[in-house]
């Protein structure tokens, strides 16, 4: 079984509150998911995103959900029924060995981040998953929402941010972030070192 680093309650992923505050659609549109695209959420938890992927996508698009919390995985499968376009992999996204390097025209790590422990190992993933000019969206948490929690903190320092941000030849385009949750986009460039 693949190590669910942080689990997480479907009924914080999936409510009204999160769906009028922060619509799925405005993250897509940052990230530009377009018709025909190839789309992998990595920590795809319950599928808040993924019927309007599919719906971007169209018929020739395709999604790589991927989770190692298999029960979270079965609620987004459920929630997207059978569909041929969706490849679900409850694996971690450290160790996404079964999609192919540069096959992916967007990558999506919503609050995903601030819930690993090898951040930089699920970014360098990233790179390779993505292809020439590819794109990945990913949001975390600025501060921990529960501060006296006793778990560990995996929270994202900047200072380890933007490391993260230097370590691969990343173009990063800015995109408006909140007081509570960091947004960022980035590029791999058309030409880019391996
Ligand atoms: C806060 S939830 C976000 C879920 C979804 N991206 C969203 O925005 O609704 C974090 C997700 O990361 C998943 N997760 C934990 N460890 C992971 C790992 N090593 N690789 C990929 N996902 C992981 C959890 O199971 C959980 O579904």
């Amino acid at each position: 079984m693949a190590p669910i680093d942080r689990r997480c309650w479907p009924g914080s992923l999936e409510n009204p509150l999160r769906r009028w505050l922060s619509p799925p659609s405005r993250d897509l549109d940052l990230l530009g998911v377009e018709e025909s695209d190839v789309v992998a959420d990595l920590g795809a938890g319950v599928g808040f995103y993924d019927l309007e992927i599919l719906h971007r996508v169209g018929p020739h698009g395709r999604l790589f959900a991927v989770d190692p919390d298999g029960d979270n995985l079965e609620v987004a499968h459920r929630r997207v029924k059978e569909d041929p376009r969706v490849v679900w992999l409850p694996i971690s996204a450290a160790q996404v060995d079964a999609i192919p390097e540069g096959s992916v025209d967007r990558v999506l790590l919503s609050l995903v981040i601030c819930c690993l422990v090898d951040k930089e190992g699920v970014m360098d993933q990233t790179w390779r998953i993505l292809k020439p000019g590819g794109v990945a969206f990913v949001s975390y948490l600025r501060r921990s929402i529960r501060p006296r929690s006793r778990r560990q903190s995996l929270r994202v320092l900047p200072s380890r941010w933007e490391a993260i941000e230097r370590r691969r030849g990343w173009v990063v385009r800015p995109v408006p972030s909140s007081w509570l949750v960091a947004r960022h986009l980035l590029q791999k460039p058309e030409a880019s070192p391996r």
